[in-house]
């Protein structure tokens, strides 16, 4: 017999993740840019990410389109980030700062660390695609990770 619903919901958020903006770009050439927890390393050896993004989201066509995206893993100081990722507001780059990463898609400034990658493959996974991405590029900064857990943002030092 499957989990209900309520049982399914009541337990994923008990698993503590880092927090990311996956950032991708569109035909007419528009940025978008979705906060993202379902990020996971896959591969060493070719050197591979995968990310989970529903299905309705506006990223997720200019993902199947751009076939690239960039992982921005947000520092301790990036939660107003994490939000406006998360938002349905219009233009969610308005007062980002950013660099132009592979194919001119944004690399956000200030992170953790930002992972360019070029998608190979995407699979189907109910309500949400899994994107698996090569990693062209990689780079890293000091400072502490965005935590969130139970529903919260969260610092390491908690
Ligand atoms: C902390 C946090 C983590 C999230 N993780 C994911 C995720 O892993 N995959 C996903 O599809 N949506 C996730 N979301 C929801 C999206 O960020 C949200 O639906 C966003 O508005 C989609 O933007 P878009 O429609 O402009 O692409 C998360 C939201 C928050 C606040």
């Amino acid at each position: 017999m499957p989990v209900t619903n309520d049982e399914f919901r009541a337990a994923l958020p008990l698993f503590p993740s880092g927090v990311t903006v996956v950032t991708t770009r569109d035909e007419e050439d528009r940025f978008h840019g979705i906060t993202v927890s379902a990020f996971c390393s896959l591969s060493l050896d070719p050197p591979r990410v995968l990310i989970c993004v529903e299905k309705t989201t506006g990223s997720h066509l200019a993902l199947e389109w751009s076939r690239a995206f960039v992982v921005n893993m947000l520092s301790a100081d990036q939660q107003e980030s994490s939000e406006r990722f998360a938002s349905q507001i219009e233009d969610k780059f308005d007062t980002v700062r950013f660099d132009a990463g592979i194919d001119g898609i944004p690399v956000l400034l200030g992170c953790l660390a930002t992972l360019e990658c070029r998608i190979t493959t995407a699979y189907d996974g109910g309500d949400h695609s899994i994107f698996v991405g090569e990693v062209e590029k990689a780079n890293v900064h000091d400072g502490d990770p965005l935590l969130y857990f139970r529903g919260d943002y969260r610092s390491i030092s908690e």
